[in-house]
């Protein structure tokens, strides 16, 4: 049972990578969590290690959020909740492959997870946020919000949308005591470049010092949160990353990062 009394946070992909990263980071600052995603065995493995370490309590939701039932159900979870302090909208996964060639429904899937899920948790959060005058929502965007990438248009795009939603939403809620956080990270080692859409990627390719711990990603969120920081871009190189996208030279670098990535 937790004592401390400093609110629940849901979280969004909380099965592994910055998730979970993020799940451990708040266990221990005394939050009750939420763990969402699909891998019920595996969310329940971690609930139960956050509880065991943390005077906290973790209840998993198994929700499909590339599925309208599985974005309802945590909508209604929501709804029930009389204290959400944080919503994490984390879930995510990447696809390569030129978009006239790729399997349409996993583009389409990817819409609904990055985007129309964020946005429906957003919406489900706020009234009580707003009512409670508290309240926080981190949206993990990604670097390629500002890179339109070939092989990742899907991607790019709906990362820039989640983006420029997060911005014009934390505008539109000052003075209500709710934030809210556009986290951008660059490359960061999870299990998202595990999947077998990414067989024939090679994480040496990128040099190192690009690559950033989950927990350094998660860490400097909630860091940036407490700043009141709108936009969180962990990392100087991911901050120059995007002052380029953002002045043009997103394409040029793109074809620079190739032309590295094939010598
Ligand atoms: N890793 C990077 O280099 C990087 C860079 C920039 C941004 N990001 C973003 O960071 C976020 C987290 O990714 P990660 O790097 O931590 O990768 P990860 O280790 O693969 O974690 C992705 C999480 O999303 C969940 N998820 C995926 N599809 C889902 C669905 N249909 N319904 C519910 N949950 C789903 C996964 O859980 P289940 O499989 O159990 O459902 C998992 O918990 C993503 O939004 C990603 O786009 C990652």
């Amino acid at each position: 049972m937790n004592t401390q009394n400093v609110g629940t946070a849901l979280i969004t992909g909380a099965s592994s990578g910055i998730g979970a990263a993020f799940s451990r980071q708040l266990a221990s600052r005394g939050f009750d969590l939420i763990l969402v995603a699909r891998r019920e065995k595996r969310l329940s493995a971690i609930a139960a290690e956050l509880e065991k370490s943390n005077a906290i309590d973790a209840e998993i939701l198994a929700a499909d959020l590339s599925k309208p039932a599985g974005i309802e159900r945590t909508e209604r979870r929501i709804a029930e909740l009389p204290n959400l302090t944080l919503l994490i909208n984390n879930a995510g996964f990447g696809t390569t492959g030129k978009f006239a060639d790729v399997n349409l429904d996993k583009q389409l899937d990817m819409i609904q997870v990055h985007v129309i899920a964020s946005v429906r948790l957003c919406r489900a959060s706020l009234p009580g946020m707003i009512a409670r005058g508290k309240g926080s929502i981190i949206n993990v965007c990604s670097l390629a919000a500002f890179i339109p990438m070939p092989g990742n248009v899907t991607y790019s795009a709906t990362k820039a949308c989640l983006y420029v939603f997060s911005n014009a939403l934390q505008t539109e809620l000052i003075g209500t005591g709710v934030k809210v956080q556009a986290l951008v990270p660059g490359f960061i080692h999870t299990e998202f470049h595990d999947s077998s859409e990414f067989a024939s990627f090679d994480r040496s390719q990128i040099p190192r010092p690009f690559w950033m711990t989950a927990e350094e990603a998660a860490s400097k969120s909630l860091s940036a949160l407490e700043r009141n920081k709108p936009v969180c871009i962990p990392g100087f190189k991911n901050r120059l990353i995007v002052a380029m996208g953002r002045s043009g030279l997103a394409n040029l670098l793109w074809k620079i990062l190739t032309r590295y990535a094939s010598t």
